[in-house]
């Protein structure tokens, strides 16, 4: 088929080129400023797009720092930084511009005028950058870094991430050393993350980080160079690597986990559909279920979808046990929105403790065409003996994870919206959830709840810290006092950390 010799898109390029060549085909409507856009650590090609969208929509944009300019706008950079600039381009008084974060700029394209100047975008002694989260302190750090805990469990961490560019990257390649099996650096990493993600401010120069614990050479390394460079070489080149790009299809299938991954990848396998293909692979029954929900289960949990599902493990329950707790856990717990699951927690005051309670549910759920695949693992407590040594121990609960249908339906119901007809009886009409149910003695309950609420991190350094700071062991079952041989009792996670010496954390500042 022959091209036009012109298309739109054509024409839509020339115009984007002119305008960055010359600047005066675009009219003038604001003349009362003149901008000038600082190229430091926001680099040409951003500066010539935002140049061009600033011309377009009717700003006077100087490609030089010229007398006439009277803004300057600067992206990631403090006052200081735009001063110690200033103070080399010989421009005398630098203080007739007034200094603007480009969040200023962004506001300003988003409306097509010019918006007031407030104290959130002046750089006034501020850091601040577009990209991060409204509530993020946007003074220098003034700072109190050298008072940031290296226990989890003495931080607070909302989800509020100032740092999320440099907490994506780590984790990056925190996931490429757990597929290769390097748990020491694995671990190095998640600890920087976790550290990073309570800090209240944006990091934009090394200064920022002094005496943050946690963060070694290698981390401050990829942190310099994402200050800089605004992406690490090293996270790129994890991206591109085959075994990482391969592990992480593999490892997103319900059941397949490091060793099956490995398996694969040593028999040649790259993609899912070349394991699909191969017929004399043996699944296990739980790999079978992740292949063949793998859609639904990949396409996370959402609030709405949690809050359904809620209601459906509650009903199941109070219809044997009338009285049973039933608590939502997890992330959803922490505040979170989406979710790889959902997790619940189940004690029963009246009786105590009832094994019959999930065998029934599952029959009860079987029979409601509701389960699509469950393993329940039974109790292995003994009450004599010690909390578990290990930072990561599985607990000894009865416990069940399954695979849940929801329908659409309850969802919608939920959100009280007339629920939407289907239009072909063939139309899925339901989203396969991950749901995982333990069932804890009500004299464990709080110790259950604190564990089952996480963070991983967060929970990995309480027992960090009663093991190494209180000569205490705590597990999801009980707190074991060694000096004094002998076990906490808690009605209340308040009453663990009280027992452990600690302020309280709300499950939403538990984030790490
Ligand atoms: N947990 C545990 N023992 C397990 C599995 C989980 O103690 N065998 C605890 C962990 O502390 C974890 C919490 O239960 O923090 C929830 O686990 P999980 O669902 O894996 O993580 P979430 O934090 O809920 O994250 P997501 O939103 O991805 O589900
Ligand atoms: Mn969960
Ligand atoms: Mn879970």
């Amino acid at each position: 088929m022959d091209k036009p010799s012109t298309t739109i898109s054509d024409l839509k390029k020339k115009r984007r080129m002119n305008a960055l060549i010359s600047p005066t085909l675009h009219e003038i409507k604001f003349n009362e400023f003149v901008l000038f856009i600082l190229e430091k650590k926001m680099g040409t090609t951003r500066r010539a797009f935002l140049m061009e969208l600033a011309r377009r929509k009717g700003f006077r944009v100087e490609s030089e720092l010229s007398d006439s300019v009277t803004h300057i706008v600067a992206e990631n950079n403090s006052c200081s930084d735009v001063l110690e600039w200033l103070a080399g381009q010989n421009v005398g008084d630098s203080s007739r511009f007034e200094l603007l974060d480009i969040s200023w700029l962004t506001e300003c394209m988003k409306v097509g005028k010019p918006v007031e100047a407030i104290g959130k975008h002046q750089l006034v002694a501020k850091v601040s950058s577009s990209a991060s989260p409204s509530d993020c302190i946007t003074e220098t750090p003034p700072l109190a870094t050298k008072e940031v805990s290296q226990y989890a469990c003495k931080r607070r961490t909302t989800l509020n991430n100032c740092n999320q560019k440099f907490t994506d990257a780590f984790e990056i390649l925190a996931k490429n050393f757990e597929f290769r099996e390097n748990e020491g650096i694995c671990l190095a990493f998640m600890r920087a993350i976790s550290v990073l993600k309570c800090l209240p401010f944006t990091i934009v120069r090394m200064r920022d980080i002094e005496g943050v614990p946690w963060l070694g050479e290698q981390v401050k390394s990829i942190i310099e160079e994402i200050i800089e460079d605004g992406e690490s070489s090293r996270v790129k080149a994890v991206l591109n690597d085959e075994r990482y790009k391969s592990f992480l299809l593999f490892t997103s299938i319900f059941g397949v986990g490091l060793k099956t991954s490995e398996k694969w990848y040593r028999q040649g396998f790259r993609t899912l559909d070349e394991v699909k293909a191969d017929k004399s692979l043996k699944l296990t029954k739980m790999q079978k279920a992740g292949f063949l929900y793998h859609e639904d289960l990949v396409s996370c949990v959402a609030k709405e979808e949690a809050d359904a599902v809620y209601l459906i493990v509650k009903e199941a329950v109070r219809a044997f046990l009338p009285e049973a707790l039933v608590t939502l856990t997890g992330g959803f717990r922490r505040g979170k929105k989406i979710g790889h699951d959902v997790d619940f927690l189940i004690s029963d005051p009246e009786s105590g403790e009832d094994e019959q309670l999930l065998p029934n549910v599952i029959k009860l759920w079987e029979k409601q065409e509701l389960l699509l695949y469950y393993d329940l693992v039974e109790s292995t407590f003994e009450k004599t003996k010690l909390p578990s040594r290990k930072v990561d121990a599985m607990d000894h609960f009865q416990k069940c994870f399954l695979i849940l249908k929801l329908h659409h339906q309850k969802v919608d119901s939920n959100r009280s919206k007339p629920p939407p007809e289907s239009k072909t009886h063939e139309a899925k009409n339901w989203k396969a959830i991950r749901v995982d149910l333990v069932m804890c003695p009500i004299q464990q309950y709080a110790y259950a709840l604190l564990g089952w609420t996480g963070s991983r991190q967060f929970e990995r350094d309480l027992r960090r810290y009663a093991t190494h700071e209180k000569k205490m062991m705590l597990d999801n079952h009980a707190l074991y006092d060694k000096t004094k041989k002998i076990f906490l009792k808690a009605e209340s996670e308040e009453d663990i950390f009280t027992h452990l010496g600690l302020d309280y954390i709300e499950p939403w500042e538990r984030n790490a």
